[in-house]
């Protein structure tokens, strides 16, 4: 039987990889602009670490994480998601000492046992950003304002964030002794996870996939309407600054976002992928995240965006830029001297920062004119005994199959004013 790779893994082929540079190298171009550093940590936690940050009553920790037991008898998890890992770095490395705020960001690969219809992967990569430090609307603003400016750097210039407001411990009391109230009402149609919600987290009802459980949540009480006068003009502010920072936002009252950590403000850029809405970025505040974890009091606030999702949206609509040319120039050979005098050509144009490949194969000189038109080279080098006598080359033009003979001293510089 043949080997494939496992259910809702991607592998990435060079007609596509030049993409994925693509969107990275913008990404880490806004970061910087923004003053944000990259971390890089395993892709391997103990599972206690989601477990308490994640939360233990989420669909990711209760249904979706790949967790084993190590040969040492120690419960791992493949990370879900980036935060709790980057939260852990913070505490491990004495962040708490470094100037505040704290901005990192991180490009990573996560892995969630989840159903693989469209736009949903159990390896999947995120770009992400925390910021650690700061209790202010402004940082709530400028995280929100990052990600918008990095759509509008891609081309997505419609795109609308949905921003909510879920609380803080304070105002969640009151609100969550409705929400039960609410859901006892309908305990009978509720799904068996759900019944166990209710009594230990029942926010994490608003979250639930299942349909019944869905379809009641449509009318329970929402977090907005029970915030505390805090929560209240935190939101109000961080408003009033997306408005001067020119972000086009909605508020959305039934954001409430499948991760246990968030307080105050949460955020989702939602657009249609493959016929279906999904969400491309989520993120929000997370208040009491780094001390739930064992750290000291430190507030903090990020978002992560689905990477296979982003590719998605930008080819669906036509924003995803040419293919650079790799190689540029083939160097065809004729004999052993020829395959010496290719290496030192190879090296020179190289180092002028031409993609140059020579022949491997010893083939046909039609054969070798084959591939690198196959190649999509815009030039072969041709070289033979008699060239390299005169210290000179041919040069085919493989667009217009035109050739001439230029010095090999001149060929870089020459090839340069033609590419
Ligand atoms: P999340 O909403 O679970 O948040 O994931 C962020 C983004 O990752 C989603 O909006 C989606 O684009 C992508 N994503 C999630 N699951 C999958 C999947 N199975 N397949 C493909 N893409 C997926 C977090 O992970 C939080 N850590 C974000 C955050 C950072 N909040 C604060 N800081």
């Amino acid at each position: 039987m043949k080997i494939q790779a496992p259910k809702g893994t991607k592998d990435v082929l060079p007609e596509e990889s030049y993409i994925w540079q693509y969107v990275e190298s913008k990404f880490r171009q806004i970061c910087k602009l923004y003053g944000y550093q990259e971390v890089r940590f395993p892709t391997f936690e103990y599972t206690e670490l989601f477990q308490r940050g994640v939360g233990e009553t989420t669909d990711i920790v209760q249904k979706e994480m790949y967790t084993f037991l190590d040969k040492g008898g120690r419960s791992i998890t493949l990370r879900p998601e980036g935060t709790a890992s980057v939260a852990r770095l913070f505490i491990e490395h004495g962040f708490a000492s470094r100037p505040m705020p704290q901005r990192l960001y991180y490009i990573i690969s996560a892995f969630r046992y989840e159903n693989t219809q469209g736009g949903r992967y159990r390896e999947f990569h995120q770009f992400g950003i925390e910021n650690f430090g700061s209790k202010s609307p402004v940082t709530d603003a400028e995280i929100i304002s990052l990600s918008y400016n990095f759509f509008v750097s891609l081309g997505l210039d419609n795109i609308v964030v949905n921003i909510n407001s879920i609380g803080c411990p304070v105002c969640r009391k009151d609100y969550v002794k409705n929400l039960k109230e609410y859901f006892l009402g309908y305990y009978d149609k509720l799904c068996p996870t759900c019944k166990q919600r209710l009594d230990k987290n029942p926010m994490r009802i608003l979250d639930c996939k299942e349909d019944n459980c869905k379809l009641i949540a449509q009318d329970a009480p929402k977090p907005i309407e029970y915030l505390c006068d805090e929560c209240k003009t935190h939101f109000e502010a961080l408003k009033g600054y997306l408005d001067a920072a020119g972000v086009c936002y909605r508020v959305d009252p039934y954001i409430v976002r499948g991760l246990d950590y968030y307080t105050k403000t949460v955020f989702e850029i939602v657009d249609v992928v493959l016929d279906k809405e999904l969400a491309i970025c989520g993120g929000g505040r997370y208040d009491n995240l780094i001390e739930q974890i064992g750290g000291s009091s430190t507030p903090g606030i990020g978002f992560a965006i689905g990477v296979e999702r982003l590719i998605m949206l930008l080819s669906q609509k036509g924003l995803i830029p040419q293919k650079p040319q790799v190689p540029q120039v083939f160097v065809a050979t004729l004999g052993d001297l020829a395959t010496k005098k290719a290496f030192e050509i190879a090296s020179t144009l190289r180092f002028e920062g031409i993609s140059t490949v020579i022949e491997e194969l010893s083939r046909s000189l039609k054969s070798q004119m084959k591939y690198a038109d196959k190649l999509g080279c815009d030039f072969s080098v041709i070289i033979g005994d008699d060239e390299i006598e005169k210290g000179v080359c041919k040069l085919r033009n493989m667009k217009t199959s035109s050739e001439e003979v230029v010095r090999i001293e001149s060929l870089a510089q020459y090839i340069k004013s033609k590419i």
